[in-house]
């Protein structure tokens, strides 16, 4: 070993303790609030039933084989996305930290989401949101401010379990990975299941559920002529697998040398995908029920995605129907483990690309990243403008952040270093299901092509209609804001030297000896 690449002494990595473990934790990083509040919405404003025709589409041509990707590349190279990246190009670290601060940005918006949950979750017991849900959510709850508006004020009903929330998350990221990140999806993701399936049966039995399932599964075949609909079903698989930005790359870098890379991909994929069409069907039964006890059509009515659907729409139907209080804390606890193990994998990314460059301990990491990310997450998120700024910050870090994360990320495999010719010859090296070479320009060139289309016409839309009326000044500092803090700070990390070289757990002599080659010439090749 070089002398530079001996700095310090390795510390090893973690792994999962085998592969039902990782099984587990790539479902639950999957399975999140993408599955609950977005997809039965999305799905049923672009074609209902037939939006399973892009869908599944997208899943198998577009979602499938950047989980592949993912997974080559975290487990060929062993390591979370800058040390992996760095070691098809030393440029490539740059992408890797574009990702890791990407899944940053995302998780701190993402844990105020689950906050609102955990406080629902027992608003529930005693219907607490009244008989007017949307003035509770938006006045008593959020203490919302208007979107023209900015307040640093707190709003104490989200701060506090927010805190929470936090504490709990960085204590088990703090464990490590098979103490902490596998121990709770062992726990969370089955719980998750039962709550859930228990939720989906008593919706469907709800009288007017027929109407509301009529709506979701109805198809309007028309709706495939129109591109919209297509893209719309690329950006639901994309966000729900959490494909392209880091997640599952890093999750793969754990797992042992011999495992089963392309069938434990296919398992994932379609468990998300089955858990997201479960949820369109809990999700629209209950809302047949709304407008059966209301006198009027679905079609009549509103707030069918994002927060509220959840928190507005979800309330009302709670109050109508007999037993709401118990449907209501199976609801909203669902929708806490739903994010919750979705939360700790992007926090298990920023954590594993410290530990990684600097060979801290997983509880140093998490202190390290704990700190800045609770304060932001407080600042922003528990106050006033918390909702006006989640919206903002959402939009742009996962139209503009993680696709552009993706793209450059599939592009780079493409073109740099060892190619998607290398990869696939690794997965099928160690996997049941063999990639076939029409992975190779699928990925490298058809996947970012669509990426890049999707992405332009949402930045193209925004700069002509402003986004959701919010002033333009404000989209500034926290739509491309955000995007741009995840470029500096990116910057900043790749420019810092290394100092330390990640070490597998699971190598053999041998294997040490050729990554020892590899990874002197990653460290010295890229040196700052
Ligand atoms: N895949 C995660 C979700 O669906 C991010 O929420």
């Amino acid at each position: 070993m070089s002398s530079s690449a001996s700095k310090s002494a390795p510390r090893a990595r973690d792994s999962w303790s085998g592969q039902t473990g990782f099984l587990l934790a790539a479902i639950g990083s999957a399975i999140g609030l993408g599955n609950i509040w977005r997809f039965p919405g999305v799905s049923y404003s672009n074609g209902g039933g037939a939006f399973l025709v892009p869908y599944l589409v997208a899943l198998i041509f577009v979602g499938i084989p950047m989980l592949w990707l993912d997974y080559a590349v975290g487990h060929k190279f062993r390591g979370s996305p800058p040390w992996a990246l760095r070691k098809i190009i030393g440029g490539g670290e740059f992408i890797g930290w574009f990702q890791t601060f990407v899944c940053f940005v995302i998780m701190v918006y993402y844990g105020a989401v689950l906050a609102w949950g955990v406080q629902y979750t027992i608003y529930s017991v005693n219907e607490a949101w009244g008989a007017d849900p949307t003035t509770f959510f938006l006045e008593s709850f959020l203490e919302k401010v208007p979107g023209d508006t900015f307040s640093w004020a707190p709003a104490w009903a989200v701060m506090i379990p927010l805190a929470l929330v936090w504490v709990l998350v960085l204590f088990v990221i703090g464990r490590g990975l098979s103490k902490g990140v596998e121990a709770a999806n062992k726990v969370f993701l089955p719980l998750l299941v039962i709550l859930f399936l228990a939720l989906v049966v008593r919706a469907i039995f709800l009288p007017g559920a027929i109407e509301g399932l009529n709506a979701f599964f109805t198809p309007n075949w028309g709706a495939l002529a129109d591109p919209n609909v297509w893209l719309a079903a690329f950006a639901q698989i994309f966000y729900s697998l959490s494909v392209g930005f880091g997640i599952m790359l890093t999750y793969a870098s754990y797992l042992q040398r011999k495992s089963n890379l392309t069938g434990t991909a296919l398992v994932a994929g379609f468990a998300n995908s089955s858990f997201e069409i479960l949820a369109g069907i809990g999700v629209f039964s209950a809302i047949g029920f709304m407008a059966h006890q209301g006198g009027v059509s679905v079609s009549e009515v509103e707030g069918l995605t994002g927060p509220i659907l959840s928190f507005v729409t979800f309330p009302k139907i709670i109050s109508m129907m007999p037993g709401g209080p118990l449907f209501g804390v199976l609801f909203f606890s669902s929708l806490v483990l739903a994010g919750v193990t979705s939360l700790l994998s992007l926090l298990q990314v920023v954590s594993g690309g410290l530990q990684d460059k600097f060979g801290w301990s997983p509880a140093r990491s998490a202190l390290v990243l704990g700190v800045p990310a609770t304060a932001i997450s407080l600042v922003l998120f528990g106050t006033r403008s918390g909702l006006n700024n989640l919206d903002i910050v959402d939009n742009f870090i996962n139209s503009v952040g993680v696709v552009s994360s993706a793209i450059l990320f599939a592009v780079l495999c493409a073109v740099a270093g060892p190619r998607l010719g290398v990869l696939r010859a690794h997965l099928n090296s160690v996997s049941s299901v063999k990639v076939p070479k029409l992975w190779e320009p699928l990925v490298g060139i058809v996947i970012p092509v669509v990426l890049f289309v999707m992405m332009a016409m949402s930045i193209v839309k925004v700069l002509k209609d402003g986004y959701e009326g919010y002033p333009s000044s404000y989209v500034l500092i926290f739509g491309w804001g955000s995007v741009a803090v995840a470029v500096i700070a990116s910057l900043i990390f790749t420019l810092i030297p290394w100092k330390h070289r990640p070490v597998d757990t699971h190598a053999t002599v041998a294997q040490i000896l050729a990554d020892d080659a590899d990874d002197t010439a990653s460290i010295e090749g890229g040196a700052k």
